[in-house]
């Protein structure tokens, strides 16, 4: 190992533990590169050298030649603290660039308006993990959901909400279509006249069997782009890694807790969740869970913060059609074994905390990509997370 090469690892967090006025371990919690997040306690009675560097870390004195021998840097080093410059994790940046229409596609029809609803973001109200540029939040005509797209500054500049777009080539507007961003007329106008968003059935059946099955919740452009930007968010370290069933029901899986594209998008889901839960709601917590070959889910109920979980399928590999061939089970009061398969873009709704549920083992060579939203009754006071 070439020492003098090590950089401190920048995602590194140090948490002190203290006993009474004393220092008596340092933890560090830091995303390895290829691998997952580890944590590593180093206990002042057995490591003086390595926690006193890491206490000058801490208090914001950091000794980059301290002490170490090599055993000790060696150690460093496998809890992620120190890493050679060519393994410095990067943190991913998520976009969903417009997909430009193929040569020749036929051209839009000059009716197409911009939709009447769609909003400019301002910087501050995205996360800092969105990549650059001018994103628009559009609502899906049907479900309502609101999901992020990223413009160029022409093509953003062509576009005012309601009306015709200015100046875009056929193929710019044939993208902004498939984007969800140009809208028909007679669309819109369908949209406001229906009364009810969803129609009533969805909201009987969840009353009825306490699930229901939201078929197309997100476009499949969308979950591409997330299952892409998760996978590079495990390649770069940042997830956690659950390898054991325990009675927590974690298995062979990449999780991350609140993961920021995953909040983001949860905000625009209340609304569609309420409607079919037939009360508000309100987001408690997200969690990104990418299935691993061999994972199993045990049968389990979930606790009170996901009182109704939206599980959405994000990603499967090797091919994302055969999503459908790892169901999830649900036992519901009128039937138990109930299978569930979901397409990429497909979100199952369910009470998590009332039907027990469980997957079998996903077969070698498969991996399968999940975002958790879960929903608590408007008037939940306990902690969200
Ligand atoms: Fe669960």
């Amino acid at each position: 190992m070439n020492d003098a090469a090590l950089v401190l690892n920048p995602y590194a967090k140090l948490v002190a533990e203290r006993s009474g006025d004393s220092l008596a371990a340092v933890r560090v919690v830091a995303p390895i590169k290829g691998r997952h997040v580890t944590t590593t306690t180093f206990f002042r009675d057995d490591r003086r050298t390595v926690t006193e560097f890491l206490w000058g870390l801490v208090q914001g004195q950091p000794d980059l030649q301290p002490e170490l021998d090599e055993r000790e840097l060696g150690d460093l080093v496998g809890a992620g603290l120190l890493v050679a410059p060519d393994a410095v994790p990067e943190m991913p940046r998520f976009s969903v660039p417009l997909a430009i229409a193929p040569e020749g596609e036929a051209a839009l029809d000059e009716s197409w308006m911009v939709h009447p609803d769609l909003r400019a973001c301002s910087t501050q109200e995205l996360p800092a993990v969105f990549a650059a540029g001018s994103v628009v939040q559009v609502p899906h005509l049907a479900t309502r959901v609101s999901l992020p797209v990223w413009l160029d500054a022409d093509t953003a500049a062509a576009l005012t909400p309601g009306e015709a777009p200015r100046s875009l080539s056929p193929r710019q507007r044939s993208a902004l279509r498939r984007a969800g961003v140009l809208v028909s007329a007679a669309e819109v106008a369908a949209r406001r006249a229906s009364s009810a968003e969803l129609g009533v059935e969805p909201r009987a059946r969840f009353a009825e069997n306490a699930y229901w099955v939201v078929r197309g919740l997100i476009p499949g452009r969308f979950a591409d782009a997330l299952a892409d930007h998760y996978r590079r968010v495990i390649a770069e370290g940042f997830m956690h890694f659950k390898d054991q069933i325990t009675e927590s029901v974690y298995s062979t899986r990449f999780v991350k807790h609140q993961e920021p594209v995953a909040v983001h998008v949860h905000g625009q889901l209340a609304a569609l969740v309420s409607q079919i839960a037939g009360k508000p709601v309100k987001p408690s917590y997200a969690f990104v869970s990418s299935y691993e070959p061999g994972a199993e889910l045990a049968r389990h109920v979930d606790r009170a913060q996901c009182e109704y979980s939206l599980s959405l399928q994000v990603g499967y590999a090797p091919d994302r059609n055969l999503s459908e061939a790892w169901p999830i089970y649900l036992d519901t009061p009128a039937a138990s074994q109930v299978p569930v398969s979901l397409r990429v873009g497909d979100a199952l709704l369910y009470r998590g905390r009332q039907l027990p549920h469980y997957r079998y083992r996903l077969p070698e060579g498969h991996r399968s990509i999940h975002i958790f939203f879960h929903f608590v009754d408007q008037e939940f006071d306990a902690p969200l997370g």
